[in-house]
């Protein structure tokens, strides 16, 4: 991989984006693809923001700078390891969070549910939101920004995770009222009642994991990772989420590729499935009272 004869910081982002195509690296789906990503990398790798003047864009590069977007550029061609972990940031619902292989790379639709607080569908201003299988804490913190007056509690059985979740916390000064807690989902949660639940759990496949991109393979496997038909998790906090819910209480989960086997699997549950632009990844909402029904099944 040659790159000499690169000087400006334009130089090294049309580089990398033919480098970008010619290996054919995976991007995030919210993003615009190459030139993004190799303006995110270029600049951020120099701790430049990504909306810096097209002035600058013509400055050469010190001899040690250089050196350094180099070195991220190869990492992630030859590595494929994804940007967000080599910057140590992803942004989520317009949100700086940090970010590390300890935890998934934020990335749900629920970015586009959380700004709109799940309307109708949520009854009441909530006072107190858990976010299961938190990761980075990415769901529970934009609910924390959006409902400023909610307590919210971040739960993860990764004690990696939590930390990183911690981090976060502090990141946007949440300390007064954002929770981390350890638990195996709702096992050591006991008997405490939200009035919104939200949640990304695990829900791959078995075998689903090592058709994913490379980039996928940094992330934790835990993460994604959830039995044979990937609906392992998903069908324990649909069965246990009616004793966690307030009365008007709302559990909104995503439940990825998995929307027409679970109408299969509850054919008597009305679910409701929020509208946004993944077309691949489904949203569902319940209300405490559809939980309730679905426990008594
Ligand atoms: C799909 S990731 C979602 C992370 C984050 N909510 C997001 O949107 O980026 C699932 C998370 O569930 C956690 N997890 C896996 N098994 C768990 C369990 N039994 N109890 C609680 N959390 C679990 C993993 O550690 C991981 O952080």
């Amino acid at each position: 991989m040659s790159n000499s004869g690169l000087a400006t910081l334009r130089d090294y982002i049309r580089w990398a984006m033919s480098q970008f195509k010619q290996t054919q690296l995976f991007f995030e789906p919210d993003g615009d693809g190459l030139f993004e990503e190799a303006r995110t990398l270029v600049l951020g790798s120099l701790h430049l923001p990504y909306e810096l003047h097209d002035k600058y864009l013509d400055c050469n590069l010190h001899a040690d700078e250089h050196a350094i977007v180099q070195n991220i550029l190869t990492k992630r061609i030859e590595q494929r390891i994804p940007a967000a972990y080599l910057l140590g940031e992803a942004w989520f619902a317009g949100l700086p969070f940090k970010v590390d292989e300890r935890v998934m790379i934020p990335r749900s639709p629920l970015a586009q549910l959380i700004p709109q607080h799940f309307a109708p569908w949520l009854m009441k201003t909530p006072l107190r939101i858990l976010d299961l299988c938190t990761g980075s804490g990415c769901l529970g913190i934009a609910c924390a920004i959006e409902f400023d007056d909610a307590e919210v509690m971040l739960v993860d059985f990764s004690e990696d995770a939590l930390q990183v979740a911690k981090e976060n916390i502090a990141l946007h000064q949440l300390e007064q009222r954002v929770f981390t807690h350890r638990s195996d989902m709702f096992a050591d949660l006991r008997a405490q009642r939200f009035d919104l639940i939200v949640c990304k759990p695990p829900y791959l496949q078995a075998d689903a994991w090592s058709q994913l991109p490379r980039e996928f393979q940094h992330e934790p496997q835990e993460s994604s990772h959830a039995g044979n038909d990937g609906l392992e998790f998903i069908q324990q906090i649909l069965q246990q989420s009616s004793q966690h819910l307030t009365d008007k209480g709302l559990l909104v989960i995503e439940v990825g590729e998995h929307q027409q086997r679970l109408t299969e699997v509850y054919p008597d549950t009305d679910f409701i499935w929020l509208e946004h632009s993944h077309n691949d990844t489904a949203v569902l909402a319940l209300t405490a009272q559809q939980c309730e029904a679905l426990n008594n099944m």
